[in-house]
């Protein structure tokens, strides 16, 4: 797809990978409209970006919150127009910290469904349908390895990225033809607060830059229409070279 001139609404916007995305996809000329729940931490990305020549808008919102979705696809779409590229970012853990199922409480598996999954959803329902019409669009999915390997303790993360990562595989089918892509993307382990949070005695050095994540992964996004609607992809933000969208 080509970035410049690109409408993008990214959730996860105001920090780690959600940020980098935004950063990048301003740089190279994108419109780029932000979403995250804490509204500082996000008007601060924006106003970065601002500061360096971009275009960004912060809008705050939850995206595991039902009416949040209609509302923050017609915020940003009135903000920079037609959404041309949409990338869920944000994403909850469900318990922190991580436990075994046994110990997982109902609202704690729930949350993480309804902010991994079924907000994701509302919020391509809510604007797949302008896509189809214009006969164009791409849809990001940020996934995880948890999604394939049943890691103990990562059991309600790890349940919903699964359903999420079928999600885009469905939508990618149901949409094939009209333009419309989705693309899934494991951005391998980052130095991120998430992963702070999930791992707290985490090496730090061994993680991988969202920045340098992010730079990959606009890269995978600018070659989208020679990739397999529905695709899973695996980038990493080490030092080692990757970015070569290896299938999984
Ligand atoms: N870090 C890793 O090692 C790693 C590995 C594999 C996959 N991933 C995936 O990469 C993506 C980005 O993660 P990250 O590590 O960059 O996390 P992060 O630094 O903790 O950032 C998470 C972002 O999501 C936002 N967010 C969380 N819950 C939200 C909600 N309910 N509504 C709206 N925004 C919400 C946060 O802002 P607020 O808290 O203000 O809402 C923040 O902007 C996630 O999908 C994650 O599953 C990360």
């Amino acid at each position: 797809m080509r970035i410049e001139g690109a409408a993008a609404l990214v959730t996860g916007g105001s920090r780690g990978l959600g940020a980098a995305l935004g950063r990048r996809l301003a740089r190279d000329g994108a419109r780029v409209a932000l979403v995250a729940r804490e509204e500082r931490e996000l008007q601060a990305v924006a106003r970065a970006i601002r500061a360096a020549g971009g275009e960004a808008h912060a809008l705050a919102g939850d995206v595991g919150d039902a009416p949040s979705a209609t509302a923050l696809a017609g915020a940003a779409a009135a903000l920079v127009g037609p959404i041309d590229l949409l990338v869920h970012a944000a994403s909850t853990l469900g318990a922190v910290p991580l436990r075994l199922l046994l110990d997982t409480g109902d609202a704690q598996m729930e949350r993480a469904l309804a902010v991994n999954v079924t907000g994701p959803f509302r919020l391509t329902r809510a604007i797949a349908g302008s896509m189809v019409l214009r006969g164009r669009g791409l849809v990001l999915h940020v996934t995880s390895d948890a999604s394939l390997v049943p890691y103990p303790r990562w059991g309600a993360y790890g349940v919903s990225k699964a359903a999420f990562d079928h999600l885009a595989r469905i939508w990618a089918a149901e949409l094939d033809g009209t333009g419309v892509r989705f693309l899934s993307v494991d951005p391998g382990e980052m130095d991120t607060r998430m992963h702070a949070e999930a791992v707290p005695e985490a090496d730090r050095t061994t993680l991988g830059d969202p920045a340098v994540v992010a730079e990959r992964i606009v890269r995978l996004l600018r070659r989208a229409e020679s990739i397999p609607n529905g695709a899973r992809l695996e980038v990493t933000g080490t030092a080692a070279a990757s970015g070569q969208g290896k299938a999984s």
